[in-house]
């Protein structure tokens, strides 16, 4: 695989916040080294760490070799020996002296040319002063032709106000266009796919709408538990953690308008747009019969008895956390008014699925089904995002023999037969933002409507007297998930 010329990274310097942390060993280290060994990043590319944690330049360069070895990658090991590191505090303005030296060193001896991507990659508190303090110290607007821009993670915020404060800290110092907010499941291909599944084909438009589509399921399900992040997970749940970035994401993705053009403005515009006809569940007895919190018990097997989320490390015994959501979603447009999108998600739940799917409306009563058409399952398109990313479409076939049955059947496409292997999702994140594509970032916007549509659920939730509904481990969550699908006469595709 060989990158594009236009998908080569323009001279700059790499400036990573967080560079002694989890996300930058696991994720943003192994990125780089395989932009660098696709010709991504080409030598006027240049990696600069900061953290607390004491190194010198040398063993900066060291950590991030030994991170990640890739011995027989040339370029790899030079974009590591020269690194540069500053070590210090992120309220210390000496930090930022340091850092300011070191960037116009690089532009010297490299060839930076004046670009800067900042990277923060920390605890998301340290965002609002990281921009301030970057802000003050001259740091954060490009001098000349060159650019800035600061890339964030997720969370944008805790509730609908701290997203506000936020963002009024990030554009104290940075403009809207230089801010860059990923979402990671942005760049999995399949997600990607989404586009190219409704823009790159004409079969699907016509029956994109309420005429033909019954109702939409989105599944973010894991098996697993919070493990050891039991302390982090406290302060977040389901819905901080999935359904407001993730969820909401992929579900404007998926059901926007189709953008005039593939610019990356007419695209995060069609988002906002579905984002902001979602209609908000604001009323405590719209909030109550269409949102569904859980948490997940101690359950299992005998020989594989999984703990209780209170049982779990830097959980308090007497949580009321959410592991699990579900919602019924309303979308008060043109398209798609009375079609419901069901959203679940949850940890430790029996599959580890990640689906959207487009449930087709039921054939009218045929003379051919005595009993009715009524017991034959929907017509689905599902986009499988993990694992086995693919595309299935189920339909009705009749089983051989003299009796006329119909069972379902199904038409896949697995991502595998394609021989090209998909770029990590942080691969492309890391490169968009070095290039300037903003089209798989989120935009302050969407990022405020999310807040607007999950806030007053997550709010009811912590007035409500009631104790948060139980489901044990490995089970496709409590019952009342169940009974807010069941209730309008269907049903998840995962409940076996
Ligand atoms: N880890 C992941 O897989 C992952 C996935 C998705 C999103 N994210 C997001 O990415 C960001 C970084 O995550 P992470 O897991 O890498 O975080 P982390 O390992 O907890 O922290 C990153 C670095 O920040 C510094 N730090 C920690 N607490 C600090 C404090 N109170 N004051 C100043 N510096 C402090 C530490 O370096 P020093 O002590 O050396 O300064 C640490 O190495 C977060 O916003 C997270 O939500 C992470």
């Amino acid at each position: 695989m060989t990158i594009e010329q236009d998908r080569r990274s323009p001279p700059c310097a790499l400036v990573i916040f967080g560079a002694s942390g989890d996300l930058t060993a696991r994720k943003l280290l192994p990125a780089l080294e395989r932009l660098t060994a696709f010709g991504g990043l080409p030598p006027e590319v240049r990696l600069v760490g900061v953290a607390r944690t004491a190194m010198t330049d040398d063993e900066f360069g060291e950590y991030c070799r030994r991170t990640v070895p890739a011995d027989g990658n040339s370029r790899w090991k030079e974009l590591a020996a020269t690194a540069r590191y500053v070590h210090g505090g992120y309220d210390d303005p000496a930090t930022y002296q340091r850092l300011s030296e070191v960037l116009a060193d690089s532009d010297r001896m490299y060839g930076t040319a004046g670009n800067r991507l900042y990277y923060f990659a920390t605890p998301p508190r340290l965002f609002s002063p990281l921009a301030v303090n970057l802000g003050k110290a001259g740091l954060s607007k490009p001098s000349g032709a060159g650019f800035v821009r600061a890339v964030i993670e997720k969370p944008f915020g805790w509730d609908e106000e701290s997203a506000r404060e936020l963002y009024a800290d990030l554009v104290s110092a940075f403009e809207e266009e230089q801010i860059f907010r990923i979402d990671h499941y942005l760049a999995k291909e399949t997600v990607q796919n989404l586009l190219a599944l409704r823009f790159a084909n004409s079969i699907f438009e016509p029956i994109w709408n309420r005429t033909w589509v019954d109702n939409v399921q989105i599944t973010v399900a894991e098996t697993l538990g919070v493990g050891d992040r039991g302390g982090f997970y406290e302060t977040t749940g389901a819905m901080r953690d999935i359904v407001q970035n993730h969820v909401l994401q992929v579900l404007s993705l998926f059901l926007m308008e189709p953008p005039t053009s593939f610019h990356p403005e007419a695209i995060r515009d069609e988002k906002v747009k579905l984002l902001r006809a979602i209609r908000p569940l604001d009323d405590e007895r719209d909030i109550a019969a269409n949102a569904v919190r859980g948490q997940y018990t101690r359950g299992g097997t005998r020989e594989d008895l999984m703990p209780g989320y209170r049982e779990e490390a830097g959980v308090d015994p007497l949580s009321s956390t959410e592991t699990f959501v579900a919602l019924r979603l309303d979308i008060d447009n043109w398209r798609w008014t009375g079609v419901p999108v069901y959203v679940r998600t949850g940890k430790r739940l029996p599959a580890r699925v990640t689906e959207v799917a487009i449930e087709f409306h039921q054939p009218p009563q045929l003379p051919l089904f005595p009993g009715g058409a009524a017991h034959l399952q929907r017509d689905a398109l599902i986009v499988r995002v993990a694992p086995d990313e693919g595309l299935s479409l189920r339909f009705g076939a009749k089983v051989p023999g003299h009796a006329f049955t119909v069972e379902k059947a199904s038409m896949d496409f697995s991502y595998e037969s394609f021989v090209q292997q998909s770029p990590d999702a942080y691969e492309r994140v890391l490169l968009d933002a070095l290039i300037g594509d903003p089209t798989l970032f989120i935009r302050a916007d969407e990022v405020g409507r999310s807040w607007r549509i999950v806030d007053p659920v997550l709010k009811y939730w912590d007035r409500a007297a009631q104790p948060i509904p139980l489901y044990q481990a490995a089970t496709w969550g409590p019952p009342e998930a169940t009974m807010l699908i069941e209730r309008d006469g269907r049903s998840w595709r995962h409940s076996g």
